[in-house]
């Protein structure tokens, strides 16, 4: 494996998209426990129903930017040798072109059946207590990781990372665990480390390259140079 690519809300940012942690940040404005947690799904499930409703519904709004092009073009020049990681649960990577992306914290326009966690299905629209899995009838969850939840596709995402000469992650604080502790793996096993974001990381131990600017700068610049590091 060539390269591994690791995505955060920051490559998002410039298609309008707010993330997380930074200004005006999603969590500034809810509160992670009512909203991204088993245990605030099961107190309220209305409520966090209603908050991913939101952000699938406002998701046809948004572009692409340059960054998730450049990827999708880079995927596409290495094929097999590539593989695209992203925290997002947005549908930009797809929507530029990307043809294999593992969300691995879900997606918006999924949802899960509550009974069958493999029963996962494409939604679009509101979801609500009727809304039904396709396949078995049970009632649905937003197809959405949550704290305290198994992030998806870990085996072949550590698979990637053990075999990878370079690994670069764009756009994410690297505070959230397992991605965050991707680039230690990827070090330890001699890939080439690279960081592409706004802000110096503030554990960059495991970080050989940092590229600071604003993801659709910096992104395609940096794919068509990688293999020079
Ligand atoms: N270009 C590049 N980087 C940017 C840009 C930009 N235009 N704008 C913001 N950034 C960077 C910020 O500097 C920050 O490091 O993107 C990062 C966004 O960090 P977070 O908001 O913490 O998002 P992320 O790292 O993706 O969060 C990880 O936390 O709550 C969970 O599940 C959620 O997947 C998410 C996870």
């Amino acid at each position: 494996m060539k390269l591994v690519v690791l995505t955060g809300a920051g490559i998002s940012a410039e298609s309008g998209l707010r993330t997380f942690r930074g200004h005006d940040g999603l969590w500034e404005n809810e509160p992670i426990e009512a909203v991204a947690t088993p245990e605030g799904y099961y107190r309220d499930k209305k409520r966090v129903r209603d908050f991913y409703n939101g952000l699938r519904k406002g998701l046809p709004q948004y572009e692409p930017n340059a960054a998730h092009v450049a990827l999708a073009k880079l995927g596409d020049q290495l094929g097999d040798d590539f593989l695209l990681v992203t925290q997002n649960v947005d549908d930009l990577h797809e929507r530029a072109g990307s043809k294999r992306v593992l969300h691995m914290h879900g997606e918006l326009n999924q949802l899960r059946c509550e009974k069958h966690e493999n029963h996962v299905f494409p939604f679009t629209g509101e979801e609500d207590e009727t809304t039904r899995c396709p396949l078995c009838g049970a009632s649905t969850r937003p197809h959405i990781v949550w704290f305290g939840e198994i992030p998806l596709y870990m085996d072949s995402i550590e698979n990637a990372l053990n075999h990878c000469e370079h690994f670069v992650y764009i756009g994410t604080s690297s505070v959230v665990y397992p991605a965050a502790g991707f680039k230690r793996i990827a070090h330890a096993h001699g890939a080439h480390v690279t960081c592409l974001n706004l802000e110096v990381d503030s554990d960059d131990s495991f970080t050989d390259t940092f590229v600071e600017g604003k993801a659709s700068d910096i992104v395609p610049v940096w794919c068509q140079n990688f293999n020079t590091f």
